[in-house]
């Protein structure tokens, strides 16, 4: 009896916990439809023309806010990069890469002969230009929000799992409320007030966005203070100070591809996977021979070991 009752005590409790945990948090990022090419077993590659549609997207709309600061240019022609060509081994030499380091301009080490500070076109060996001298004006920038640098944003918030930091970065980005959800209207004090409505059938509530917030239910947080409603629907997810970034069409792609919301979520987040960790794709194109090798290997001692014992009686 006493057992039973501990039992129903302890369930009673893991369920409140479950619920708990359930009321709060934010919506679980979700993979692109057919997963990632690089989460593929055992040596998954990224999608490459992706990844360079993803650096445009970066490049374009992403990088006038958030740094790469851990990459270098030469990086994207390296071996597994996005822009890597058989012809240019090193990648110092792809006039690719060049071109695209020489459209950034970074501040020089050293003056020039008057003194003067003065800026460069980059080279393949240099960082990526960070957008803000330093993270003061970063905040001045934006509203007093800091855009983090974007070089291992996928691991940040990865947590371990291949490919969920893209998930993550692709949820964010395309996961935004559509803009016509976003209404608006006149407070007491006469200034405008954002907020979106919620139903389910139904109106179930009304979310107030505070001033420079944009909500999003796949970012982390709690919107309990800004709910009016029905607490059981009390919706996913926070607020964050980004603007969505990736309206239809924000890119026109040197290949063609249509530039809808996802899309471009989906290269840049496949981008910035690749960032993240840019020697993945040659530590990955090992595996399959290594597998190799030492199936061969074990067939060979397997062998050995028949040989060497064949007299021993065992
Ligand atoms: C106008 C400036 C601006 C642009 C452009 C911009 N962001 Fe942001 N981003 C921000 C700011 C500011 C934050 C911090 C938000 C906060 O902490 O509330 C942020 C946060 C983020 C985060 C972190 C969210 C988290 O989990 O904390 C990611 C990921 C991100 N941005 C990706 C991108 C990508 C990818 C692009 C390009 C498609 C982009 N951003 C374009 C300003 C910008």
């Amino acid at each position: 009896m006493t057992i039973f009752r501990t039992l129903l005590v302890g369930l009673g409790a893991m369920a409140l916990g479950l619920s708990a945990h359930a009321a709060g948090g934010s919506k679980h990022a979700e993979a692109p439809e057919g997963g990632w090419s690089f989460a593929k077993v055992p040596a998954g590659q990224i999608d490459k023309e992706s990844a360079q549609r993803g650096f445009q997207v970066y490049k374009e709309v992403c990088a006038s806010c958030h740094g790469l600061k851990l990459l270098s240019y030469r990086n994207l022609g390296e071996k597994g990069g996005p822009f890597y060509d058989d012809a240019y081994p090193n990648a110092n030499d792809n006039p690719l890469v060049k071109a695209i380091a020489a459209e950034d301009e970074i501040l020089a080490l050293e003056p020039d002969e008057s003194g003067d500070p003065f800026y460069r076109p980059a080279r393949p060996s240099d960082r990526f230009r960070s957008p803000y001298p330093n993270d003061q004006a970063a905040r001045a920038a934006n509203g007093g929000a800091l855009p983090p640098d974007l070089s291992v944003i996928t691991k940040a918030r990865g947590h371990g799992a291949e490919g969920q930091g893209a998930s993550y970065v692709y949820s964010l980005l395309s996961g935004y409320p559509d803009a016509e959800k976003i209404k608006s209207k006149k407070g007491d004090d006469g200034l405008n007030i954002n907020y979106i409505e919620f139903d389910k059938g139904e109106v179930v509530g009304t979310l107030l966005q505070p001033t420079g917030q944009y909500y999003n239910p796949y970012m982390p947080g709690d919107v309990t203070a800004q709910w009016a409603g029905d607490p059981r629907h009390k919706p996913y997810g926070g607020f964050l100070a980004m603007a969505p970034q990736l309206p239809e069409g924000r890119v026109e792609y040197m290949d063609g591809t249509e530039a809808t919301t996802e899309q471009m979520a989906y290269d840049v987040a496949q981008f910035l996977h690749w960032a993240g960790d840019p020697k993945q794709g040659q530590r990955k194109s090992l595996a399959l021979p290594v597998l190799i090798y030492l199936l061969l290997l074990t067939i060979l001692l397997w062998f050995s070991y028949k040989r060497i014992w064949r007299n021993v009686k065992h």
